[in-house]
């Protein structure tokens, strides 16, 4: 019988995960689809139902579902209980397991560049729900330092408080950032500053970048956000949000099917419906 994949959202219409995930079940020749549903937060309880009651075999969820989805599971596994959100469950004889890969796709893509982060100084930009995850999960693999700046500077320090790995972190205002930018080897921005269609904005003025720092940004639309570009003219070396989204589809198929996919493919197809190329990445 087909197999069926979802992702609960709303909106969801923005979503790649249906393209990626159909053409891997296409790739290796599965008879499984994944298909996008709109639910509203009212609705996610009975949408779960419907889930259990025709047997679908594994889900991603997304904005804003992500942390309320956590009561109506049968498990959730330790990272994404510590960080307190699910973007992929799995239907394990029956049972719905929640998992995390947002934070574990980011470290796998940041790997292809840095391929370990122990002795690095790093930044992380905004405290919202993708800094908690990826912030908990680069915790977890001790960096030197991860400091976090964020608008509001209270909720920075509660990211840090909550943070069940230790590590050696301050909370930092946006427009103090800047003065301390060059400590900094990695700087992550994590919120949806620059994100289509207010690209020309930034979160924070990057002026005391060190030129061999290298800049993440989680966005992919645009692949190359203001920050971004200024980052690169600076002579930095940059990273969209296009490997973390992959990365977290590849990790999610991988617990769905035991297939560890071909990401390189992935990204291609991603990259073939924003219309963009190989090369803004780097
Ligand atoms: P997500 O779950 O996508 O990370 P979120 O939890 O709403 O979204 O978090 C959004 C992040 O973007 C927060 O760090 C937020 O800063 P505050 O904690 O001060 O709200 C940050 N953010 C959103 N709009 C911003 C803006 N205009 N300027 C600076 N930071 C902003």
């Amino acid at each position: 019988m087909k197999k069926l994949y979802a992702v609960l959202g709303d909106p969801i219409g923005q979503s790649m995960s249906p393209i990626m995930h159909n053409d891997l079940f296409s790739y290796y020749q599965m008879d499984a689809a994944y298909h996008p549903f709109q639910v509203k937060s009212e609705d996610l309880k009975a949408a779960i139902l419907g889930l259990r009651a025709i047997g679908i075999s594994g889900f991603n969820v997304t904005v804003p579902h992500k942390s309320t989805i956590i009561p109506l599971l049968d498990g959730v596994d330790e990272l994404a209980m510590s960080i307190g959100a699910v973007n992929t469950v799995v239907n394990e004889d029956g049972r719905f397991v929640g998992y995390n890969t947002d934070g574990l796709g980011f470290l796998k893509g940041l790997s292809t560049y840095l391929p370990s982060i122990s002795d690095r100084k790093v930044l992380v930009i905004g405290a919202g729900g993708a800094a908690r995850a990826i912030y908990f999960t680069l915790a977890y693999n001790k960096p030197q330092v991860i400091d976090i700046a964020n608008r509001t500077i209270e909720k920075a320090e509660e990211l840090i408080e909550a943070c069940p790995f230790e590590v050696s972190s301050r909370a930092l205002a946006l427009n103090d950032a800047n003065n301390h930018l060059e400590d900094y080897d990695v700087i992550i921005q994590t919120t949806m500053i620059g994100m289509s269609p207010k690209v020309l904005e930034q979160p924070l003025m990057i002026t005391n970048l060190n030129p061999h720092a290298l800049v993440c940004d989680i966005i992919y639309n645009p692949l190359e956000t203001k920050l971004l570009k200024e980052a690169r003219q600076r002579g930095a070396t940059t990273q969209n949000g296009l490997d973390m989204f992959v990365y977290q589809g590849a990790l999610a198929f991988e617990k769905w099917t035991g297939i560890t996919p071909d990401v390189q493919r992935m990204k291609e197809n991603v990259l073939k419906q924003l219309g963009g190329t190989q090369n803004v990445n780097r």
